[in-house]
């Protein structure tokens, strides 16, 4: 059961496949590999470099084009017109004259096929047991000497837009606030679609008393977590890598310039790929009001370490088919298990009843109001959303932005689902409006239909159940 799930899982996370990590090498040199017709490493590297490597290198390349990596090597072929030069008998590159044709259709297919890195060697090393991984030595920071200032800089409930997953979302928010006296905690809540969470605590690592990075959630049905350690922390910049596999793996690093917070992250599916842009938060501070009274609850911040990793990260075992591990990342397809269940099944070393003072909230659907047969927006609030006559509170039609800005969170549960638990929750006073977005603009405005703004006491440990069928009234 558990490896049934786990190479569905696999099949989803590593597309272009485990076996053509670039990081990954082959301790058995007689293990027979199968080359399939293109890939970077296996041939087109070595076309450009025998044509085009003597003008297309070096600090000034002719065209201000460098053709010597993979990345730069695909963004001319995409932005470049890089094949119809090379097919250009009147205009040709390399200026002398038109290459092999051999070559020059390996060129057009490597494109054709998306670009593959590594050859496709799918049924023959996947079995390979000789298969290994060598992780980097990683230099955590000593927040004794430097990088401690970054969990109190991270507070605040920030609002911005985010990239993820290739694409735009205009409205987002990281609400980051102390849980505990060493460790800060920010959640975002999308409701059935998944979550992400961000928890940075003081960690010893390898002996060294650093800052960590647990991050993850439950996205596209699979529960992962994954572990970063700081390496890196300069000029308001903090580089947080895979605690197991470093940079090449996967990378997220938050800036912090005036009012405004950056958290990028990078991610090579496991070290198949070079690392690419995964996520882009650009988020300003707009309430820390929340955060200071969590921070003063809890004297935060101190540097009493939260968890040791005497001898780095643990490893999960990612199944039988899988042995190669080259993140600290723990992994388990979530069905209809609870997140402890899953933390224990998928290996996690930090589990959510591990995490101190956070708060769930069971809500259940009965759906005999207006949102039979509607996804439900529920909307998570430092204020009420809806004024003392139970109207909803509107500028133009449209929730005003001064209300918006006052959303923590708010998932949006399928048409289909009449249970959902909410976790991960700060704990303290916040309000919960339901709303139905008849018009699916994702902004409630005149038409919605709204259930009035209940006040909540979240608290650990108690987890509160919320049945609804309350929402009834419609914005005007
Ligand atoms: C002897 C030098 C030389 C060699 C070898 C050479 N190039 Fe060029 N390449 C140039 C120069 C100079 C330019 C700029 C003038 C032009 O566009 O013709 C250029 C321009 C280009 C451009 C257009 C870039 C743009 O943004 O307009 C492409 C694409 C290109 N080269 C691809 C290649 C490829 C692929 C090879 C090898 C198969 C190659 N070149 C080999 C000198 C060279």
């Amino acid at each position: 059961m558990k490896l049934l799930h786990k190479s569905l899982f696999y099949s989803l996370l590593f597309s272009i496949g485990i076996q053509s990590c670039k990081t990954i090498n082959t301790q058995d040199q007689d293990v027979e590999v199968q080359l399939s017709a293109v890939s970077y490493n296996g041939n087109i590297k070595q076309i450009i470099d025998n044509n085009c490597f003597y003008c297309h290198s070096g600090e000034s390349p002719s065209a201000g084009m460098d053709l010597t990596t993979y990345d730069n090597l695909v963004e001319a072929v995409k932005n470049r017109g890089l094949l119809n030069r090379i097919n250009n008998a009147s205009n040709p590159m390399p200026q002398s004259g038109l290459m092999m044709k051999e070559d020059r259709l390996k060129l057009k297919e490597w494109a054709e096929k998306n670009f593959p890195l590594e050859a496709n060697t799918n049924s023959i090393t996947v079995k390979t047991p000789t298969m290994y991984y060598k992780a980097p030595e990683l230099t955590p920071i000593n927040i004794d000497n430097e990088g401690f200032d970054f969990m109190t800089k991270m507070q605040g409930h920030w609002v911005g837009d985010i990239f993820l997953l290739g694409q735009k979302i205009p409205w987002f928010a990281f609400d980051f606030r102390a849980i505990n006296t060493s460790q800060i905690h920010g959640l975002f809540e999308g409701g059935t679609m998944g979550n992400l969470f961000n928890t940075f605590f003081v960690a010893e690592y390898k002996g060294v008393k650093t800052i960590m990075l647990r991050n993850g959630g439950i996205l596209a049905d699979i529960y992962r977590t994954s572990y970063f350690v700081l390496t890196e922390a300069e000029n308001n910049e903090y580089l947080f890598v895979d605690a197991y596999g470093g940079k090449d793996i996967m990378w997220v690093k938050v800036s912090f310039k005036d009012n405004k917070m950056k958290m990028v992250s990078y991610t090579s599916r496991m070290g198949s790929n070079k690392p690419s842009k995964h996520m882009e938060f650009n988020g300003s501070l707009l309430h820390s009001d929340l955060a200071q009274k969590a921070s003063e609850k809890y004297n935060f911040p101190t540097k009493e370490v939260v968890k040791r990793f005497p001898n780095g990260m643990p490893l999960a075992d990612w199944g039988e088919q899988y042995p190669v591990v080259t993140s600290a990342s723990y992994m388990m397809q979530a069905g209809n298990k609870s997140y402890a269940e899953l933390g224990e099944l998928a290996q996690d070393p930090i589990q959510i009843n591990d995490i101190e003072n956070i708060a769930t909230v069971d809500l259940s659907f009965k759906r005999s109001d207006l949102s039979k047969d509607n996804k439900i927006s529920v909307y998570l609030s430092r204020e009420p959303l809806t004024d003392n006559n139970g109207n909803f509170k509107t500028e133009y039609g449209y929730i005003s932005e001064k209300m918006m800005n006052e959303v923590l969170l708010f998932p949006e549960i399928s048409k289909s689902q009449n249970n959902f638990q909410l976790t991960y929750l700060h704990e303290g006073k916040c309000y919960l409006t339901f709303v139905i977005d008849n018009n699916q603009d994702m902004t409630p405005g005149k038409g919605d239909y709204y259930s009035e703004s209940l006040a909540l006491d979240l608290k650990a440990g108690k987890p509160l159940k919320i049945e609804v069928d309350n929402i009834l009234k419609t914005i005007q």
